[in-house]
């Protein structure tokens, strides 16, 4: 299934009534299935989420814990940024080689591994015996 597409769908369904921007996110599980998110905003903002979130929800409720590819979509000008929060959520069940595509509605895509996303990433290394 193409990622990009299943994203673009889901994106159809995003509760974004304050932000005006929906945001779709698909994930490849490790399995191959796929499971997808959208934005959910709420009225008390910061209680909002993000479609990456909302895949993860997903993939973790269908009993997977590993992801090898995730593709975002939003109509903006360029392709959609992760939020740091979400660079910090998809580093924790990426495969290392895990890759993020970021696209636009009109076409436009960039990919690149969750790891350069978040470089000197928090890690349990930093835990020491904890
Ligand atoms: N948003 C996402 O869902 N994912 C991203 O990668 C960037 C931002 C959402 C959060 C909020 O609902 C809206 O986009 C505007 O920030």
């Amino acid at each position: 299934m193409d990622l990009i597409k299943a994203a673009d769908e889901v994106r159809k369904n995003a509760y974004a009534p304050y932000s005006g921007f929906r945001v779709g996110a698909a994930l490849r599980a490790a399995s191959g299935r796929v499971h997808s998110g959208c934005n959910v905003e709420n009225i008390a903002y910061p209680e909002g989420t993000c479609a990456e979130a909302g895949a993860i929800a997903a993939m973790i409720a269908a009993g997977e814990t590993s992801f090898v590819e995730i593709a975002v979509i939003a109509d903006g000008p360029e392709p959609v940024a992760p939020c740091g929060g979400c660079r910090q959520k998809l580093l924790e069940f990426a495969d290392p080689a895990a890759t993020v595509t970021m696209a636009t509605v009109a076409g436009k895509s960039l990919t690149m591994r969750v790891a350069e996303l978040l470089p000197g990433a928090f890690d349990s290394s930093q835990m020491g015996d904890a």
